[in-house]
């Protein structure tokens, strides 16, 4: 077991506690802190060691928020909604957009890990679908112009 990895998880849920009833708040956390944005294999059994569950537990609460991963992904998440609303509201172009000015499908990280773009449930921003969450941030009504220019923001100056 990696020290380092120990120690962080300890620093994370002494603040819960311990308590296993704050398991998604603490992956949220641990999440945060990983380079590579998700909870490794090693970091979920150290997780469940400490808030005394079992390693399948942190698994199904991994598995159901499509914001937390099990795969390391890239430095910014973005989450196409593709549920009922957003899928009416035609989110194909949202997609196929985003998978061009990216060059990966969804499901993919870019080869520089600076991006992964993925599915992802209604997140309650219905009324401005087909609607895109990128990081924190939530977007609707894209089109293709303001895709790019929100991927060149977050791809940040050249050097
Ligand atoms: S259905 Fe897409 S945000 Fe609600």
């Amino acid at each position: 077991m990696k020290p380092e990895l120990e120690l962080l998880a300890d620093s994370i849920c002494a603040r819960y506690d311990y308590d296993a009833v704050n398991l998604l708040p603490i992956l949220q956390e641990i999440q945060s802190q990983s380079a590579r944005n998700y909870i490794s294999e090693e970091m979920a059994r150290i997780i469940a060691q400490k808030l005394d569950i079992t390693e399948s537990r942190v698994y199904d609460v991994i598995t159901y928020f499509s914001a937390l991963s099990s795969e390391p992904r890239g430095e910014v998440i973005i989450q196409i909604c593709d549920s009922t609303t957003c899928t009416v509201n035609n989110n194909k172009d949202l997609i196929r957009w985003f998978e061009e000015e990216l060059g990966i499908k969804v499901g993919e990280t870019t080869p520089d890990n600076k991006f992964t773009l993925i599915f992802t449930h209604c997140f309650g921003a219905c009324d401005i679908s087909p609607a895109v969450r990128i990081d924190h941030d939530v977007y609707g009504m894209l089109t293709r112009e303001k895709v790019k220019e929100l991927i060149a923001a977050k791809r940040g100056p050249v050097a």
